[in-house]
């Protein structure tokens, strides 16, 4: 058709907080699907290292493990070329707005967020304003790029609820400034249980080791642990309630192969889970080995993503000035003085 401009794309911005290698959860319940979404979407994705520090870091590990994740987002395939990969604390605009939004939140709507009541109680020690505040700078995050689409698993959707209540008050006394973001549910979302208690989700900060696989362990320790997962003493491979260690396992074989639950039932029919803990092993250790191996190369060489991180921080800066100074515009700071 003549004149038709092609499609707008959707943008779609996430961020991954910088404590440390993520999981295997981590990996396939999300950053397995950034590298899909960057196809389809405009994409940014940050490094949300100004978060991190609502807990107390060590300086050293603190940069270690930025660089590392940084470098992991490269790793799992994202193109720098393609879509815009940065370090937030790099990018000032997002303290900045974050400040302006603080203005216009409330602390009754802070108190309520469920995130905040959890992390206050088992940090009591450090109940931190920046805590409490948080999710105004996750807001910001997100505004800052007008993104219209957020991949957000369970545990976030309240921030992105109060993202969305945020913008549209903004919106609200000084006309159309953000973009109000919808989540973006995957379609085939993963929840990783731990493996030696496949109640609870898969965290790193399981302080049984044995409890979660890191994205960068090596395949014999990824097999020890997948040998080692509790499972029950039916010895049947299926789906099936009060089987919990058994359905977290056809999950994950799930999602690295791609076959359905009914055809892994299938496949080990009358193989005891000796069999199938080994095939999930091996499975996950093909999954992450060229992840492990990108990420490798990627680390030996700081000068390239030294070259990425600030090619990365100047576009998102060039994209977030756009956004800040319109709105502080709104709110009327003086921008020149005639
Ligand atoms: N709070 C998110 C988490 O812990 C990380 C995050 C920071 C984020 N800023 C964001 C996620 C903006 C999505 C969009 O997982």
């Amino acid at each position: 058709m003549e004149n038709q401009t092609p499609e707008r794309k959707k943008k779609i911005l996430s961020c991954i907080q910088s404590s440390g290698i993520p999981t295997l959860g981590n990996y396939l319940g999300a950053l397995k699907n950034w590298n899909l979404l960057a196809q389809e979407f405009d994409g940014a994705f940050a490094v949300a290292d100004l978060h991190a520090i609502t807990v107390r870091q060590n300086p050293a590990e603190f940069r270690q493990h930025t660089k590392e994740v940084f470098a992991l987002l490269l790793a799992i395939g994202l193109d720098p070329e393609k879509s815009v990969v940065f370090i937030q604390s790099q990018v000032p605009q997002h303290a900045q707005l974050a400040w302006v939004l603080s203005c216009y939140t409330q602390f009754g709507e802070m108190s309520r967020m469920t995130q905040f009541k959890d992390k206050s109680a088992s940090h009591a020690d450090n109940v931190n304003v920046g805590l409490f505040t948080y999710p105004v700078l996750m807001a910001a995050d997100i505004l800052l790029y007008q993104a219209d689409l957020v991949p957000v698993g369970a545990d976030q959707k309240q921030h992105l609820e109060i993202a969305r209540d945020i913008a549209s008050r903004f919106n609200g006394i000084y006309g159309n400034v953000f973009t109000i973001p919808d989540a973006y549910i995957p379609k085939q979302g993963a929840r990783i249980m731990s493996l030696a208690d496949p109640t609870k989700k898969m965290s790193k900060s399981d302080p049984n080791p044995k409890g979660y696989i890191s994205i960068f362990d090596k395949p014999d320790v990824i097999m020890k642990k997948f040998k080692s997962a509790v499972t029950d003493s039916e010895a049947h491979v299926a789906v099936g309630e009060g089987k919990d260690g058994v359905n977290n396992l056809i999950g994950i074989y799930s999602c690295c192969t791609g076959l359905t639950a009914e055809q892994i039932e299938h496949d080990f029919e009358g193989k005891g889970y000796g069999d199938f803990k080994a095939a999930v092993g091996e499975a996950v250790i093909e999954q992450l080995r060229p992840v492990r191996e990108k990420y490798e190369l990627l680390m030996a060489d700081g000068a390239y993503l030294n070259d990425v991180a600030k090619k990365g921080a100047q576009t998102a800066s060039h994209i977030a000035e756009r956004t800040l100074s319109k709105a502080m515009k709104k709110v009327g700071f003086l921008q020149e003085i005639k």
